[in-house]
């Protein structure tokens, strides 16, 4: 017995070295030397050996890539350094300009690059404790992401461990682009469409889908990949230059991107740029651009960063690609404020690896002003990320078969009139009880910006209308667990889920709650903007267009929609009902004043907190009368300790001052709201 688990011991970490090396060449080396049946075998031998002998499975093991529990939801993390997002240039010239700004700035002209491929993917921060990948994270905001370790342990690209011999600092961050092969993403989608589900819009689309999903397992069905390009932090080690940096990555055992290149001038760089808009379609994967690095890390440093943006690197934006195809039909989608907005259903054409089936056509006079006709082969353009565009039609393929556009006088959906009032681009639907407008309206009050609802996705809006269990936003504040149990496949867990997301979502503070009501012309700044000037929906409700119009930044047009929308009773009655759920119609520093459960206490956040990021803790505290600052002093209250809280609680510590965790900061605002 003892001799046969010695040799399976013994086998077991073979097949892992073997496994592990055969991972690198075929990931970081690209130069696979045995076939995929042959890696698999060995696999499959490997994982029959840990069964039958589950005392020989290590954490890192290959066969450990996809393990553990589904989560309930991600986890904070917190960078170790901002990641940072990138300034554009457009055009050979817009280089030279990157050229000429930091040879200023250096007081010289002698600046070398280093260029590397613009993956289109998601970025990524993977830490490595001496050598042992520990967390991973999405880039979220550039300062906190999602922690999505498990997912990324399922690539296969991404070292678990560092190779043998090589330096193990005792802790790196690396950084990345995760991103979906083309050729596995069309697979995907051919297969998606077989099975009737309709298909991703692009592969950075399905990467970053993949790496959301709270089951790992669901993440290891799509075959990502990684390619690192800088370390965001390392403990106990430095660097001369951005060349030396993904070199020593590839040593660590990273895939690196085999197309960079150190570049002694500017010409070089923008050659090399033009090149590669010429032959990205010859890769695998997409790139949007080239990123042009200063390659001397203490110029990096000296050049520095503004707001978000490096002044040492610069990325080369691709124009957008064109292709020719036909467009079929022209469709009308009814929007939450009842615009008609048309759009192009195209036969599927490739655009840069991508299949488009549709494009945005804008509005009434953007078709007549391009005279686009269904049936005309028209150019159809895709930037990165943008919806695709209608570029023309072309004249010369025209057959006399086409039909022109009839914008329609009516709503497609509740076939109420609609009416294109003298100065507006559209014409909206006159029935505010439309239907469709209706599941927009709610789409919008639940999405991220609003009042972030989770776990309510459209598809279940849909099915809650359809069941009558609600009739508009205010109705979800009154669902039941009964009520939620009626949704087909929501289970005990799932219906707890959304109960819960509904009931989290009243705490959003009011300048959301004001975004959230979808007030047409209304986004995200005009609201912060009306919530900071009324700071309370009631005497927003009685103010006049000019008092709304005399806010910096708000016009007349805006100011105009905003009275119309109290001037209707449904939407003042929909206020009242939302009020009584206990949604904040009342801005933080008002209820400042004395008045929140918070009011007059200083907290201070330091390190990940299990369920808020820092943004929305910090809204929770001002929603509730308290003041976030971000350094701790003698006037700070509390400090609201996560994990990872760095330096802030030795100091809270010296400075006594209490430390409490976020349900302690959750159950003060409630304790204290009920005095
Ligand atoms: S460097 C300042 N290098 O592009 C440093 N970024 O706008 C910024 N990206 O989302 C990152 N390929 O994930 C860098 N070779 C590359 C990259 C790259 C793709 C992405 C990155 C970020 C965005 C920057």
């Amino acid at each position: 017995m003892g001799r046969d688990i010695d040799r399976a011991s013994q086998r077991a970490s073979q097949l892992r070295q073997k496994l592990e090396h055969h991972n690198y060449r075929y990931h970081v080396l690209d130069d696979p030397v045995i076939s995929d049946e042959k890696y698999d075998h060995m696999f499959r031998e490997l994982v029959v050996l840990e069964q039958e002998y589950p005392e020989l499975v290590v954490s890192d093991s290959p066969t450990q890539r996809v393990g553990g529990e589904p989560q309930e939801r991600f986890q904070k993390v917190e960078h170790h350094a901002p990641m940072l997002s990138l300034g554009n240039a457009f055009n050979g010239e817009e280089l030279w300009a990157f050229h000429k700004r930091i040879s200023k700035l250096l007081e010289t002209d002698e600046v070398d690059f280093a260029t590397e491929l613009k993956i289109d993917g998601v970025a990524v921060a993977v830490t490595y404790e001496n050598g042992v990948l520990v967390r991973g994270a999405t880039r979220g905001n550039g300062l906190v992401g999602e922690g999505v370790t498990a997912n990324l342990k399922t690539i296969r690209a991404i070292p678990l461990k560092f190779r043998k011999g090589v330096s193990r600092p005792e802790i790196v961050e690396v950084r990345g682009e995760v991103y979906l092969p083309v050729s596995a993403f069309n697979r995907m989608n051919e297969e998606r469409a077989e099975a009737g589900q309709s298909p991703f819009a692009n592969p950075r689309n399905a990467a970053a889908g993949a790496l959301r999903q709270l089951d790992p397992r669901m993440t290891a069905l799509r075959p990502l990949a990684f390619f690192a390009y800088s370390i965001g932090y390392v403990a106990g080690m430095s660097f001369k230059t951005q060349i030396e940096v993904l070199k020593q990555l590839r040593e660590w055992g990273f895939p690196v991107n085999a197309h960079h290149r150190h570049q002694e001038a500017m010409a070089e760089v923008v050659q090399f740029c033009y090149d590669w808009e010429r032959k990205r379609d010859s890769l695998d994967y997409q790139i949007d651009g080239v990123v042009v690095k200063v390659n001397r890390l203490d110029y990096q440093d000296r050049l520095g960063v503004v707001s978000r943006d490096p002044r040492w690197a610069v990325s080369y934006k691709f124009p957008g690609q064109l292709a020719t195809t036909r467009l079929l039909e022209i469709r009308i989608n009814v929007g939450r404020s009842g615009a008609l907005n048309p759009y192009a259903v195209l036969e599927p054409v490739q655009v840069g690896g991508v299949t488009i089936r549709t494009a945005t056509l804008h509005n009434e006079d953007f078709i007549r002003r391009k005279d686009l006709r269904e049936g005309d082969v028209v150019v159809v353009k895709r930037a990165g990320d943008v919806i695709p565009q209608v570029v023309g039609s072309v004249r010369e393929k025209r057959t006399d078969r086409e039909r022109e556009f009839r914008y329609p006088d009516r709503c497609p959906v509740c076939k109420a009139p609609a009416i294109r009032a003298a100065g507006e681009a559209m014409a909206y639907c006159t029935n505010r009880q439309c239907p469709a407008q209706g599941l927009e309206a709610l789409k919008h009050f639940v999405s991220q910006g609003a009042m972030d609802v989770r776990g309510l996705g459209p598809q279940t809006l849909e099915k809650l209308l359809e069941l009558k269990l609600i009739q508009d936003p205010s109705g979800l504040y009154l669902l039941t667990e009964e009520d939620v149990a009626q949704l087909p496949s929501f289970k005990e867990k799932s219906i707890a889920n959304l109960v819960s997301g509904i009931e989290q979502s009243k705490s959003q503070p009011f300048h959301r709650v004001l975004f959230a009501l979808g007030i047409r012309h209304v986004g995200e700044s005009i609201a912060g903007l009306l919530a900071a000037h009324f700071a309370d929906i009631d005497p927003l409700m009685e103010a006049g267009e000019d008092e709304i119009s005399s806010i910096d930044g708000i016009g007349p047009e805006i100011a105009g929609s905003v009275r119309n929308y109290f001037m209707a009773e449904d939407n003042c009655g929909l206020i009242e009902r939302l009020r009584e759920a206990g949604i904040h119609f009342q801005s933080a520093q008002k209820a400042l004043k004395g008045e929140g459960p918070l009011a007059g206490k200083t907290f201070v956040i330091s390190g990940s907190l299990p369920t808020f990021s820092r943004a929305q803790a910090t809204e929770f505290i001002e929603s509730q009368g308290g003041k976030v600052t971000s350094s701790l002093s003698s006037k700070t209250g509390f400090l609201v300790v996560g994990e990872s809280p760095g330096s802030k609680l030795e100091k809270a510590k010296q400075l006594n001052i209490p430390q409490i965790g976020e349900e302690e900061l959750k159950t003060m605002a409630q304790a204290k709201s009920k005095l």
